[in-house]
């Protein structure tokens, strides 16, 4: 992952990077990808592995990949467990987010700095956050919600103190679908790009305006999660109305459709970043 979010730092673009929790919504990233001739990020939420197991996940993207020919990352995505980390990087994914960014600086840091040490062995990247990107269920109000947001001046220490290859910024956005308009503080990513040439991360992709996506690719963003978007749109709706819709007891059509969607999205994405040819 760190490889391909150097080249983005350098040529100013963003790579996508879409949460997958099974086989069809993984093969619908990476197809998208091809089709795109696109670099992606594979990501697993930390929560889906006790269902498929770190081992099938690894052995599923490599043959996906190879399959369609396409460079792409394994990243395990929100990990708050060292073990949980270490198992992957054991497994083969690429790269690991260590998630303790609910926790104080240092002991932030701590925990981080841990993960960064073992992943090193193995050559994985680690991405980390600063600041604390909420979720939509979280009831809290607009000051406190800008309290967590990334400090420009935590940002080179952090990094220095953690050696970590990527890092996720709290600048606006928010976990799911979104209540009101997002409103994202371009100031504050422009403030840690000017501190840090570090791969910077945007989490919570999913409904945010093309030309915020666009705005925030060109103040210095390098990699943007999506999730919502494709576990709701990719794949609930269209399970849904494909099994209500199906003649017959043919199980590839279904599958096929969620592929097709997942697809779709991905490929829209990919426009909208600026990584389309950049494989
Ligand atoms: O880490 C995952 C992403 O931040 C997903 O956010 O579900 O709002 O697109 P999203
Ligand atoms: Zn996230």
């Amino acid at each position: 992952m760190k490889y391909l979010l150097q080249k983005a730092v350098k040529e100013r673009y963003v790579v996508g990077a879409f949460n997958f929790h099974g086989l069809e919504a993984a093969q619908g990233i990476i197809r998208g990808a091809a089709n795109k001739k696109s670099p992606v990020i594979a990501m697993m939420p930390a929560a889906a592995i006790p269902h498929m197991g770190e081992k099938t996940v690894a052995g599923m993207i490599s043959g996906i990949a190879g399959d369609y020919g396409v460079t792409a990352a394994l990243h395990l995505d929100h990990s708050t467990s060292y073990d949980l980390c270490r198992r992957c990087i054991d497994s083969g994914f690429t790269s690991v987010m260590i998630d303790a960014s609910s926790r104080e600086f240092n002991e932030n840091v701590d925990i981080t700095a841990t993960v960064v040490e073992y992943a090193a062995r193995a050559g994985c990247t680690v991405e980390a956050e600063l600041g604390h990107v909420t979720g939509h269920e979280d009831d809290i109000n607009v000051d406190d919600h800008q309290s967590l947001f990334t400090d420009p001046d935590d940002v080179v220490k952090f990094v220095a103190a953690t050696g970590i290859d990527a890092l996720a910024i709290a600048v606006g956005t928010v976990h799911g679908f979104y209540k009101s308009t997002p409103k994202l503080d371009f100031d504050r990513i422009a403030a840690i790009r000017a501190v840090s040439s570090i791969p910077l991360v945007l989490h919570g992709g999913t409904g945010i305006p093309d030309a915020d996506l666009r705005k925030a690719a060109a103040l210095g963003i390098n990699k943007i999660n999506v999730g919502t978007e494709l576990r709701v749109n990719g794949f609930f709706r269209v399970m849904k109305r494909e099994c209500a819709a199906a003649a017959e007891e043919n199980p590839l059509k279904i599958t096929a459709s969620v592929r097709e969607a997942c697809t779709a999205i991905v490929e829209e994405k990919i426009e909208v970043f600026g990584c389309a040819g950049k494989a």
